[in-house]
């Protein structure tokens, strides 16, 4: 294990961790000082080119996002998501995920799944591929409507299931998308390893959101976007302004032309 993702272990316990996501240079480079993970998620599938599914993103996609964030990022842990339909084998995993790690330079790759990747898992850490765990809500998998999960008796038993089986085939930390609280609580409680939280209550070790959710780039929503800034708003009047003096010529003055 890296020295960088040890220190991001070790973090458990002591303080919270704070993760948020990137799709380019211009965003990573503002948050990396606040973060201690930065993930490129799939999620640039929908909240760029308004996928209705992450299914649809690539391999090359992944890349080229994360090529643009690696430029921003200095200090942070860089996470990057394997887009579904690049893991369905070890194979395919190992071949995929040595690609993108060498050409995004990124610490380590996020998998969506439990039991189904025990196998998948296990290589990609034998081989020194850092893998961060998602349990939960898999948007990979869903079909259909978002639900939150671990409220029944079987779901409540499988994630459970799942987290161990996952923290023994070697990842370093787990996300938790929408699971309830009291489940959150107790994987957070019996893990030795970091949980990240997104909808799963403040009990995980760490909370991540998508970053242009929580800027109020996007109209998100869902419940457990909370927008802290109105980004929107700052871009409307600054191009309001720039469009107003160019029409009556107020701009570019002298300081401003050659
Ligand atoms: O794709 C993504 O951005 C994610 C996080 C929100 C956890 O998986």
């Amino acid at each position: 294990m890296s020295q960088k993702i040890n220190k991001f272990i070790n973090k458990k316990k002591k303080t919270k961790l704070v993760c948020l996501t990137a799709y380019s240079k211009n965003i990573a480079e503002e948050i990396d000082q606040f973060a201690d993970l930065i993930l490129v998620g799939d999620s640039l599938g929908s909240v760029l080119y308004n996928f209705t599914t992450t299914r649809k993103v690539t391999l090359n996609m992944m890349i080229k996002h994360a090529n643009s964030v690696r430029l921003g990022v200095s200090k942070s842990l860089m996470v990057v998501d394997m887009p579904y339909n690049t893991y369905r084998t070890k194979s395919e995993a190992l071949k995929n995920c040595k690609k993108l790690m060498k050409e995004t330079k990124c610490d380590a790759v996020k998998l969506e799944g439990g039991i189904k990747i025990k196998n998948i898992i296990e290589t990609l850490t034998k081989n020194k591929i850092p893998v961060m765990g998602h349990l939960g809500l898999l948007p990979q998998s869903v079909r259909g409507k978002f639900k939150s999960k671990g409220k029944s008796d079987r779901e409540i038993k499988q994630i459970m299931r799942d987290a161990k089986i996952i923290e023994k085939a070697g990842v370093f930390s787990i996300v938790l998308e929408c699971v309830a609280s009291d489940l959150s609580k107790k994987i957070t409680k019996e893990a030795k390893i970091p949980t990240i939280g997104i909808g799963s209550s403040v009990h995980c070790d760490g909370q991540v959101l998508v970053t242009d959710d929580l800027i109020g780039l996007t109209n998100s929503k869902i419940k457990f976007v909370k927008k802290y800034v109105n980004t929107k708003s700052l871009i409307k009047k600054g191009v309001q302004k720039f469009r107003s003096e160019v029409l009556k010529k107020k701009y570019p003055t002298k300081k401003y032309s050659y």
